[in-house]
């Protein structure tokens, strides 16, 4: 099998993790280049439902190597807690994960600065999920951060971290007013950690572009949605990495040229967690309410409730574009089985004039209404077709509709959480 990316093509939880599940049944290596814990993939097999949140999901196939890349934010405390949780699981990680001895490491002011930002009168309130993300990308780019090839020896992790700590201290107690992180119980309790991942850290560049050179597949997989991405996405309701493909590259050092092929994740209807524009958003309501229930559209990460809206074709075409999509799949069909009439946003309104493409002003995103076309539904249901001829012809016009305005191909439509509720779409 080729090398492929797998791209949220929404705002994330588009069912990635199933997909990615799926495929890993005939790939090598399952990569994860950005994001950190923030994620929560969920994959069921059989009658068992895994939630993974940073270990990439090919972990639940045997024999695949999963490779945690340097684009990461690594939570040591979150990948151990994950480790004992597959143990618990019988699935063993041993020779098996890999680590990039670059991923930034997330320490407990990530986190506290994550908080308390978000509660903070003067910012924004992003709706993040607390888990020191941000912070942690933000000191990268600010070149203090601590990476965990630093963690692996004493002597310049001490330096460090009590260089950083010092000023993270200042300003969290002197802007924030917050208690100062204590240096000696840090640093024992993050040497602890060092001691335990040493075994999986490597040159995760190395590691992927050897196993290219041997003809490995590789499959890359995307946390977050293209939405949420920091350069392509409704900035500054995003996360801090890049998700689209080309995070994909500095996430990991393998080249674009290398890469074959991109798949994005779309759902039939779209959903957002945390502020921000979206809109397609239902009103609270019904449908709200109805497709949250039908959905299951409660978050893998927070347990937040998602909020829910109507397809939107112009995001959907705006992630074709930045990602370069070859191919899309689409998730949840089978939600929307028992609505009479499913609409599609096909363009925008604002002050009176159509936009038929994604603004780059987040105020007119923000203030944009939707222009809906209607399609009637099918009113049966699909989980147990198997085949594109065994899907009702509306739902067969719905996908129609939607490959033409977004511009590519649909590969595969899901029809249920588990892995045999898949079309494949010859
Ligand atoms: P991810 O973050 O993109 O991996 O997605 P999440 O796991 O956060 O959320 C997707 C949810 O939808 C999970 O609970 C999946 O089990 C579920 N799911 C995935 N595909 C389908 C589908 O086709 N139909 C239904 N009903 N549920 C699905
Ligand atoms: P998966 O991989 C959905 C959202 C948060 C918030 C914003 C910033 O499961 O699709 P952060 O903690 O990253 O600084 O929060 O991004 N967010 C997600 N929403 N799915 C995710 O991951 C998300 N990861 C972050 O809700 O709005
Ligand atoms: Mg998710």
């Amino acid at each position: 099998m080729a090398n492929i990316v797998i791209v949220g093509a929404q705002w994330g939880d588009e069912g990635k993790g199933k997909i990615i599940d799926l495929l890993s049944d005939k790939t090598d290596y399952v990569v994860r280049y950005q994001g950190g814990n923030n994620a929560g993939h969920t994959v069921c097999i059989g009658d068992e439902k895994f939630v993974l949140h940073l270990i990439p999901s090919g972990i639940l196939r045997r024999g695949r190597k999963c490779v945690i890349g340097n684009g990461v934010a690594l939570d040591p405390r979150a990948l151990l807690e994950e480790i004992t949780y597959l143990k618990r699981h019988k699935i063993s990680v041993d020779g098996r994960l890999f680590i990039s001895g670059s991923c930034h490491i997330i320490f407990p002011y990530h986190k506290i600065f994550d908080t308390v930002r978000e509660g903070h009168s003067q910012r924004q309130r992003i709706g993040t999920t607390k888990r020191g993300i941000g912070p942690c990308y933000a000191d990268k780019v600010n070149r203090c951060g601590i990476r965990v090839a630093d963690l692996l020896d004493a002597k310049i992790f001490r330096k460090k971290l009590r260089s950083t700590l010092r000023e993270m201290n200042s300003i969290l107690s002197e802007i924030y007013h917050t208690k100062p992180v204590p240096f000696n119980s840090l640093y024992k309790e993050y040497c602890g950690y060092g001691r335990k991942i040493r075994k999986f850290v490597c040159d995760s560049s190395k590691v992927l572009n050897d196993a290219i050179s041997n003809k490995k597949a590789i499959l890359f997989e995307g946390a977050q949605g293209t939405l949420l991405d920091i350069d392509h996405g409704t900035y500054p309701f995003v996360t801090s990495s890049n998700s689209t493909a080309g995070g994909a590259c500095c996430g990991t050092g393998v080249g674009p040229s290398r890469i074959d092929k991109v798949i994005g994740i779309l759902k039939a209807y779209t959903t957002r967690v945390g502020e921000g524009p979206f809109p397609t958003e239902f009103p609270k309501g019904r449908m709200n309410t109805q497709l949250r229930s039908r959905g299951k559209e409660f978050g893998a990460t927070t347990g937040r409730p998602r909020r829910v809206g109507w397809f939107d074709a112009i995001i959907a075409r705006h992630s074709v574009v930045v990602n370069g999509i070859d191919e899309v799949v689409v998730t949840k069909l089978d939600v929307l089985d028992e609505e009479p009439k499913i609409k599609i946003c096909t363009a925008y309104r604002y002050k009176g004039k159509l936009i038929k493409g994604f603004p780059m002003n987040m105020e007119i995103f923000a203030k944009a209404t939707p222009v809906y076309e209607t399609h009637p539904g099918w009113l049966s249901n699909t989980n147990k077709c198997r085949k594109v001829k065994d899907l009702p012809l509306n739902a067969r016009r719905y996908l129609k509709r939607i490959e033409k305005l977004i511009g590519a191909r649909i590969g595969f439509v899901s029809i249920g959480s588990k892995r045999n509720e898949t079309i494949v779409v010859k």
